[in-house]
């Protein structure tokens, strides 16, 4: 995508990236349950399982934009499973947190949780419709304990309404560039992408990066 120096920035690149076609709130879209499934169910197991690296046993979780779906193993103890997202109904039917807040991130982007919360949190396949995804990753980072890790999932399916214009308009890898930048400017350091894409399924990218201990 061009970029010329007269037009707005959003943290150094250009602010109609982050806009999405439908500037309707965010409210009125998900005021409806959706129970369905976003990826196939092999994207999904293999998201399970590289959950059961990423996440320790016994660790506090934060599944940002989460839905009834958070795709934990179902065999691992974890002390605490925070749901965040836009669907009360969704979220109370969600049988793998342990609580929850519903809050339009593209709203209000400060979450509403204590400084060194979480040891772990997640975003998945829902990164596209934040238009302040630095804003909201820097609220993030604030509620990570320190050495405490992020992983953002993602595949290739969307809303397209509402998906931010970045998220329709670019290709994997500058997607993942895209991402990685907005970590970066966040505070994040250790930014990794790992492809955990099944064979002949939706793909599964994901970035993952750690709050730095000092
Ligand atoms: C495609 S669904 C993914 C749900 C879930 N993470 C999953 O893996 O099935 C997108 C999610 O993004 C969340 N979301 C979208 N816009 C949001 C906003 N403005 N603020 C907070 N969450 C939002 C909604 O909660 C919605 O459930």
């Amino acid at each position: 995508m061009s970029s010329q120096s007269s037009e707005k920035t959003y943290f150094g690149l250009p602010s109609f990236w982050f806009h999405k076609p439908d500037n309707e709130n965010d409210d009125v879209f998900y005021q409806q349950p959706r129970m369905v499934a976003h990826i196939d169910d092999a994207t999904m197991a293999a998201l399970t399982n590289f959950y059961r690296t990423f996440l320790p046993s016994g660790a506090s979780i934060l599944d940002l934009m989460s839905s009834w779906l958070s795709h934990l193993p179902a065999d691992v103890e974890y002390a605490r499973v925070a749901g965040h997202g836009m669907n009360a109904e969704e979220l109370a039917a969600n049988p793998q947190l342990s609580d929850w807040r519903v809050q339009n991130l593209n709203q209000n982007p400060e979450l509403p949780f204590d400084d060194e919360s979480f040891d772990r949190a997640m975003i998945v396949v829902s990164i596209q419709y934040l238009v302040q995804p630095i804003h909201v990753l820097r609220s993030v980072l604030r509620t990570l304990k320190p050495g405490g890790e992020i992983a953002i999932a993602m595949s290739h399916r969307l809303f397209p309404t509402k998906a931010i214009a970045a998220f329709q308009g670019m290709e994997r890898d500058d997607k993942m560039k895209l991402v990685g930048y907005c970590l970066q400017q966040s505070g994040f350091d250790e930014i990794t992408f790992h492809d955990e894409s099944p064979l002949g399924a939706d793909p599964l990218w994901i970035m993952t990066a750690k709050k730095p201990l000092a």
